[in-house]
């Protein structure tokens, strides 16, 4: 069944493995958005089911908690759990520093909550979203809908001194209408290109008027697992300096397909 994936969905599939297996019995986990985290959230639900492996999840997204509550995980809330031992979750791009993009799913608020309440946060990404300096991807930013046009502007003369490539601002639609968050907020996409300096701007855009949270997450990644379509796995360590190579098979597995 693997076959029938594509690359990207391999790697995908071979770093949410390696960081699956990371995942003790009793810990309380943060559980991220996106294919890729739908990945880990599948491969945690094969270790609850075969091996009786008992965890706590806490989502990050309607969409995560319906998947998890689907392959049998139990879903507690953030506030249930209190702090979490590891949060597992892609991202949009990763530089060096393991500093990210991330919200391209839309989920960046409770994202960087749940990353900001975890004793460890590891990314899982394919190699694709590493980059040199962040900003290709388009920056998303958490707007309340009230008055967001004018948050828009807000942000718009705030990038004139900021030091990034292009200035460009778009409204996340959905469907011809405008993207809701699970906070019932909006999304705008800073088509930045380039950004010097991550630190500065996440907290500059933090301090604006009706912007809920950015999707820059500063100095909150511990590791990231790239993996790669041919089962190749490489985690590198931040806090330790390390980088590690492990190679996983990818096995068919039915039950882990059942749902795509
Ligand atoms: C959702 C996110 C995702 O982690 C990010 O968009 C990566 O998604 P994918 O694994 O589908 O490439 O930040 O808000």
């Amino acid at each position: 069944m693997t076959g029938e994936l594509s690359p990207i969905d391999k790697a995908k599939f071979v770093a949410a493995k390696q960081a699956a297996d990371m995942v003790e019995d009793g810990m309380r986990v943060g559980l991220g958005t996106g294919s890729t985290a739908a990945w880990l959230v599948r491969h945690l639900g094969d270790r609850v089911r075969d091996e009786g492996l008992r965890i706590k999840g806490v989502p990050t997204s309607l969409r995560t908690a319906q998947l998890a509550r689907q392959v049998g995980i139990e879903v507690i809330t953030l506030d249930q759990a209190g702090t979490l031992n590891i949060t597992i979750d892609g991202a949009d791009e990763f530089d060096g520093n393991l500093n990210l993009i991330k919200g391209g799913g839309g989920a960046l608020l409770h994202e960087k909550i749940v990353a900001a309440a975890s004793e460890e946060v590891v990314v899982i990404a394919d190699a694709a979203k590493e980059v040199g300096t962040l900003g290709a991807f388009p920056l998303p930013i958490e707007v309340i809908p009230f008055g967001w046009t004018t948050t828009q502007m807000l942000v718009e003369e705030l990038l004139v001194s900021a030091d990034v490539m292009g200035r460009r601002i778009t409204l996340r639609m959905n469907n011809g209408k405008p993207f809701v968050t699970d906070e019932g907020n909006h999304i705008l996409d800073l088509h930045l290109s380039r950004i010097g300096n991550a630190r500065q701007l996440a907290m500059a855009l933090n301090q604006m008027p009706g912007v809920v949270e950015n999707g820059l997450f500063v100095d909150l990644c511990d590791k990231v697992i790239i993996g790669y379509s041919d089962g190749r796995v490489e985690t590198r360590d931040i806090n330790e300096g390390t980088v590690s190579q492990d190679r996983i098979d990818l096995v068919e597995n039915d039950n882990l397909f059942s749902d795509i």
